[in-house]
């Protein structure tokens, strides 16, 4: 800017302070005085608890390859999807007509950290809350905020933790009040894809034949298996190769072998399985506004076939 007594910075040849400086001073202050929106802080996590590498930063290191577990890693897996499991039995038994998303967050975050673990969407790529929650025509990604549960809803509560260095990964959807009979079915035919999944994981088979099997489940009854989102390799990382998807992909040809730990989490749709993400980049929906539900286990290939480690108690099948 120039000096009081100087030609404006406008071309009008009057000195500054006769022409533009009082409005150029009244500006500043008005940028100075509006605060800039600072964006919502992350529900903090106490010291003790470990934290996984993109707790601060929000980046997770670069997507590694699932190896067989070892012999010492597994009992730490297996607390890992234990834990996961208590925290979205918890959740899903706290579902009231009434509540907020944000309520299950907070529900979420506290059982995670009293179990003495890390609620892995935290931070995760910068998601900003503890847990995922999908409601009706919402696929999956849906951010807790102020929505309220509504009689007839269906919402899916997607609970990850990180603990004792391992990612423990399971979701299940549940129905609000009173739903209608078209959602109690979408509800119960999801869930028997995710069974014909599991059905599937053994030694010798290829992750190919997981998807092959839920489309034959899901497809008499005309209903979408979404393709854009799909299982993943887990372990001391969230998200890691390879992807399980939940379709017939003639080059998903990784070949199961002992030890493997794997989610399998088909998103199923009344109708089509294409998506829209919304503006906040994370949530999706179905393109037909129609309702989507999804179930997920983590698994464990074994010598024989497979291990559900997020079981829920007195669970054996759809
Ligand atoms: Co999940
Ligand atoms: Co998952």
């Amino acid at each position: 800017m120039p000096g009081p007594n100087e030609p404006c910075w406008c071309g009008s040849g009057k000195k500054y302070k006769k022409c533009h400086q009082a409005r150029d001073l009244l500006t500043r202050l008005g940028d100075v005085a509006k605060p800039k929106p600072a964006p919502p802080a992350l529900r903090p996590v106490p010291l003790h608890i470990p934290r996984p590498e993109y707790a601060d930063g929000g980046k997770p290191r670069s997507r590694g390859r699932t190896v067989p577990m070892t012999a010492e890693e597994l009992p730490r897996m297996r607390a890992a999807c234990a834990a996961a499991r208590r925290v979205l039995d918890l959740a899903c038994a706290a579902v009231r007509l009434g509540m907020t998303t944000d309520e299950l967050d907070v529900l979420v975050h506290e059982a995670c950290i009293r179990e003495g673990g890390y609620p892995s969407p935290l931070n995760y790529h910068g998601f900003p809350k503890s847990v995922c929650t999908s409601i009706n025509e919402v696929i999956c990604h849906g951010i807790p905020d102020g929505t309220v549960l509504n009689d007839g809803d269906v919402v899916n509560i997607d609970v990850t933790i990180y603990l004792g260095g391992y990612h423990g990964d399971c979701n299940a959807t549940v129905g609000v009040g009173t739903i209608d009979e078209e959602s109690r079915r979408l509800i119960q035919v999801t869930r028997e894809c995710l069974w014909a999944g599991i059905g599937q994981v053994k030694p010798g088979n290829r992750i190919h034949d997981i998807g092959r099997a839920i489309e034959a489940v899901a497809k008499p009854y005309g209903y979408g298996v979404v393709r854009a989102f799909v299982g993943h390799g887990i372990g001391p990382a969230f998200h890691q190769d390879p992807q399980v998807p939940h379709y017939y992909d003639p080059n998903a040809r990784t070949l199961m072998v002992p030890g493997m730990t794997f989610t399998i989490e088909p998103m199923i749709s009344a109708g089509t399985w294409q998506h829209i993400t919304l503006d906040d980049g994370w949530t999706a929906i179905t393109a037909d506004r129609k309702r989507s539900t999804q179930f997920e286990h983590t698994l464990l290939v074994t010598d024989t076939g497979f291990e559900v480690l997020t079981l829920a108690p007195g669970e054996t099948g759809p």
